[in-house]
């Protein structure tokens, strides 16, 4: 499949989504938004597939929502627009979803990052909520899962006052999983995303879905979620395999069923 604004492939059991509009330091329009929910869906359905992983390039994750696409909006064409869904779509699929950012991770960048489940940042990387500048404030769920993420008070001062977070900083307040050198950020997030893709299949979602319901429910509905989840893997042929080759000190080989 070839697609104008992204590029994907596979590494393994890795599915590959780069974004792929340099000279406009990845803004997110509509048709790149589209084009990456699209590639991201057929792996979350490709057996094939255990992990995916988002990247940019060196100078750029996303700078953002494509402000030259939304300058002339209006809220009724906002509302018309699925645009906003996309990033809900993203936060919603069943398999580990890793970023490999390096530069700017701005506004709709930075939503998008945090759609993701894990996050390994280059030490250029940089990440803010700008959106203040534009008059506006974030739409795709920056004022929630950042405050989530680093907390209210420096979520105010980012959104507020569009302070930028650099990679240190974002490991110091929980945002990013780890800081990597510029060189090897790349290989560095597939290095980790080829080992989560090994990994059993439906535990792992299970796994995702179960840290997710931390964010939309209270702790005993949480817990209660957790334990079903728990219950129903014993159902998979994958739990007998793990336990079995525990028990005889082998590796386990995973079905995904
Ligand atoms: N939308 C559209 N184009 C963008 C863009 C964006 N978000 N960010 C950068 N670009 C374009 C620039 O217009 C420029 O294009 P031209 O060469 O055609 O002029 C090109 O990318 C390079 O950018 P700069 O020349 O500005 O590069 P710089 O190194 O001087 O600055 C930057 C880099 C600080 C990231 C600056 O580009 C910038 O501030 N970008 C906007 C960041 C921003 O406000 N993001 C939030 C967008 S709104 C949003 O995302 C809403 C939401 O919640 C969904």
């Amino acid at each position: 499949m070839s697609y104008e604004f992204i590029l994907t492939r596979t590494e393994g059991r890795v599915g590959i989504v780069q974004l792929n509009r340099p000279k406009a330091l990845n803004a997110l329009n509509k048709g790149l938004m589209s084009e990456l929910v699209e590639a991201l869906t057929a792996f979350d359905a490709d057996n094939e597939i255990g992990c995916m992983l988002i990247t940019g390039n060196e100078r750029a994750f996303a700078a953002g929502a494509d402000i030259k696409e939304m300058a002339t909006a209006t809220p009724v064409t906002m509302l018309a627009s699925s645009f906003l869904n996309y990033w809900a779509q993203i936060g919603q699929l069943g398999k580990p979803l890793i970023a490999a950012i390096s530069g700017f991770a701005l506004g709709g960048g930075c939503e998008l990052a945090m759609a993701c489940d894990m996050i390994v940042a280059s030490e250029s990387a940089k990440f803010g909520q700008p959106e203040i500048n534009l008059g506006i404030i974030p739409g795709a769920g920056g004022t929630q899962r950042m405050t989530l993420a680093v907390g209210k008070a420096l979520a105010m001062e980012m959104i507020l006052n569009g302070r930028y977070l650099s990679a240190e900083e974002a490991a110091q307040f929980g945002l990013v999983n780890r800081v990597v050198p510029v060189e090897t950020y790349f290989e560095d997030a597939l290095s980790l995303a080829a080992e989560v893709a090994e990994r059993a299949p439906v535990a792992l979602r299970m796994a995702k879905e179960a840290i997710n319901a931390v964010f939309e429910m209270p702790l005993q509905a949480g817990l209660n979620h957790e334990r079903r989840l728990f219950n129903i893997l014993f159902s998979t042929e994958d739990q007998k395999e793990g336990m079995d080759a525990f028990i005889n000190k082998r590796k386990a080989s995973w079905k995904g069923h």
